[in-house]
Parts: structure tokens; C-alpha cells; sequence
């Protein structure tokens, strides 16, 4: 098949790539290297430079790579930043995907997968949290990426688009090619694993006093190697259904930012020093998905189930590429 990977030079969309190619797929990237590095797309990807919400250039793309599916991974996805500048991730996450769908319509392209986020849900009110659950996100992004799944569902029912979105809960790990540098770097394995390098002083631990056994906030981290394997579980789905279908794709498991730490401090052999700080505004207690649908519908499970097998695939990249793909 031929894939157009949208996003293809950051994170999970640079692992992603490199599965397509590995399972023989044609792969071109597009990506405005606004946060994304040039060096981590394969050498055997075709690169196109440029924004998706421009449109000529989009015209171009589509001209040039006649692409039988999208995966769409550009976002802005600093909740932050998201916050103090909402009409930057409307315009980015929102309005420069509609330009997307419209180019992808205008060159018959009818299929795409979408990253979406555990932040649709906002505040969970049960755990773990189901794709049915209230959508309530408590943050320009969150709401950024429900919006445009609701795009989606509505041009899949006037324009028979095919969609899938997956949302990811958080991504970790990394691959012996591929791995985590993002600027400002915000996750919590790279920045713990920047401190047992002693690149950082510190890790900042937001609150320790939430009503959890240890104090700390419990997240749900998922392997991006078995994300990518989910991304064409959905490619195979997309031929057999019509219409828009969202799946959760986590781990299932919970593991608190202090148990994260720990974790890590055995994988590294290292000391990481901690600065207990505030909470911050808007981060739930907790946040697991379940991911049953993703296991019945794709057929999907995950394969990193140890959070200790997930960091130290961390570790291997962060010392190989201690300056990210700047080296
Ligand atoms: N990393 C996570 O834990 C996580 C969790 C949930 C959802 N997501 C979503 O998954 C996707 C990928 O996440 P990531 O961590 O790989 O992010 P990333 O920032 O590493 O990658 C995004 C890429 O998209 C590019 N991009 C952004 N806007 C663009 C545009 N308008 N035109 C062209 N290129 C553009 C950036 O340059 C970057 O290379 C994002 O949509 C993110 O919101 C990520």
C-alpha cells in the first residue's frame, strides 16, 4: 500500500514509518520540521517539506505520491502552550486539518487514521476509562483533537471517508533506530532519564498528594513500538469498514510518576533526584485506559507490558543519542 505519513519526522510518526517500511508498505513523510528532525526520517521514505494546511503544496503531494491512505500525526501537543496560546492549536490542530481532508477528498484519498489523545476525556469519572466515556478535555488541545474527530465522523457520513482515530495514552520507549526528543521536552521517561544522565539537576514531581497509594499522579504507558503495530491493525480495518471508529490505545496498567522514577532508577543503575512541586492545574489523579475494544475490533495487544522493558528501551536510545538527533 502506499502511505503518506503526515507528521512523519517527530516522535510516534518517525517509529510508525519505519513499521510501514519493515512490513513492505511505500511510505512518503510530510512534515514541517517545526517540531519534528529531519534525520529521523528512513532514507527509504520520500520527503516532502511542507505544511499540511497549505494547500497548493498539499495539491502537490497527492499529485506526486498517489497515496492510498493517510496517518495523520501533526499536532501542536503542548497542553501549556495550548492553554496561552488556544488560536495556535486551532488553527493548527483544527483548521490546517480540514485543509487536509479537503485536498485528501479532492484526490479521491478516503482513508486516514488519526492520532487522537486520552486528553478527549478531560477528568475520567471511571477507570479504566472506555471509548464511550464522557468527552469533557480541560485544555485547548484536548479539545483541539475531539473537534477533529468529530470532523471526521462528519465527513465519513457526507463524503464516505474512512476513519480511524486512535488515542493514545502515553507514548513511551523507543525503537534501536527511532526514539524520543521532543523541544521542550515535557514527558516524564525522557525527562527522568535526562536526569539519571545528569543533563538535568532534577525531575519535578507535580503533587504528591493525590488520592493515590503513593501521593502521585498514575498514568498508563504505552510501548510506541506497539503503537506503530496498532497503526496497521487499523490500515487492514480501514479496508473492511466504513465510516469513523476511535479506539483507546493504552497499556492498561497504571503506574504512578513515583513508581515511573523508581523504575527507572533500577533500569540506569542511576540516581535521579527528585523536587516534589505543586500540582498542576487540570492533571487528573488517574488515567487508564482500557483498551478491550482495541483487542477485540484490531486484534490488537500490546507486547511491552513491563514498564521496566518500556524505560530501558529509553535508556538504550538516550545513550546512544544523549543530544537527540542533533548528534
Ligand atoms: N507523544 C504522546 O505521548 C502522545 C499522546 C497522545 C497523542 N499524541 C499525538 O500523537 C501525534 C504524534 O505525537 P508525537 O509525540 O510524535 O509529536 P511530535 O511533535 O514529535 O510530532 C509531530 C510532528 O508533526 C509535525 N507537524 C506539526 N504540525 C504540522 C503541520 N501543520 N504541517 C506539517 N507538519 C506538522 C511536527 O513538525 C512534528 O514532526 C500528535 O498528534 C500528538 O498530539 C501523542
Amino acid at each position: 500500500m502506499k502511505v503518506l505519513v503526515l507528521g512523519g519526522a517527530g516522535y510516534i510518526g518517525s517509529v510508525c514509518t519505519e513499521y510501514l517500511l519493515e512490513a513492505g508498505h511505500s511510505v512518503a513523510v510530510v512534515d514541517n520540521l517545526s517540531r519534528g528532525h529531519r534525520d529521523s526520517i528512513p532514507a527509504n521514505a520520500i520527503f516532502f517539506q511542507g505544511d499540511i494546511g497549505d494547500d497548493s503544496f498539499m495539491h502537490q503531494v497527492f499529485d506526486s505520491f498517489r497515496a492510498d491512505a493517510v496517518m495523520h500525526f501533526c499536532a501542536l501537543s503542548l497542553v501549556g502552550e495550548s492553554v496561552v496560546n488556544p488560536a495556535l492549536y486551532y488553527q493548527n490542530n483544527v483548521a490546517a486539518g480540514i485543509s487536509l481532508l479537503q485536498s485528501m477528498l479532492a484526490h479521491d484519498v478516503r482513508k486516514i487514521i488519526f492520532s487522537s489523545t486520552a486528553a478527549v476525556y478531560g477528568e475520567p469519572s471511571q477507570i479504566p476509562i472506555v471509548e464511550e466515556a464522557p468527552k469533557i478535555p480541560v485544555n485547548p488541545y484536548g479539545k483541539s483533537k475531539l473537534m477533529f474527530e468529530e470532523i471526521l465522523a462528519d465527513m465519513a457520513a457526507a463524503h464516505g471517508l474512512r476513519a480511524v482515530s486512535l488515542r493514545y495514552f502515553n507514548a513511551a520507549g523507543a525503537t534501536t533506530q527511532h526514539g524520543e526528543d521532543h523541544c521542550p521536552e515535557t514527558h516524564l521517561i525522557p525527562l527522568v532519564l535526562d536526569a539519571a544522565l545528569g543533563r538535568r539537576e532534577y525531575v519535578l514531581v507535580f503533587g504528591t498528594d493525590y488520592p493515590t497509594p503513593d501521593g502521585s499522579c498514575i498514568r498508563d504507558f504505552i510501548h510506541v513500538a506497539d503503537l506503530a503495530r496498532a497503526h496497521l491493525l487499523a490500515l487492514d480495518l480501514l479496508e473492511k469498514v466504513n465510516g469513523a471508529e476511535a479506539f483507546n490505545l493504552g497499556n492498561g496498567q497504571g503506574f504512578s510518576v513515583l513508581q515511573i522514577i523508581e523504575a527507572a532508577r533500577e533500569v540506569t543503575g542511576r540516581s535521579i533526584p527528585v523536587k516534589i512541586s505543586h500540582r498542576r492545574p487540570g492533571d487528573p489523579a488517574v488515567l487508564v485506559a482500557s483498551a478491550r475494544k482495541a483487542q477485540s475490533v484490531l486484534g490488537w495487544q500490546p507486547e511491552f507490558t513491563d514498564i521496566r522493558e518500556i524505560i530501558a528501551s529509553a535508556w538504550r536510545w538516550k545513550l546512544q543519542h544523549p543530544n537527540g538527533y542533533a548528534n
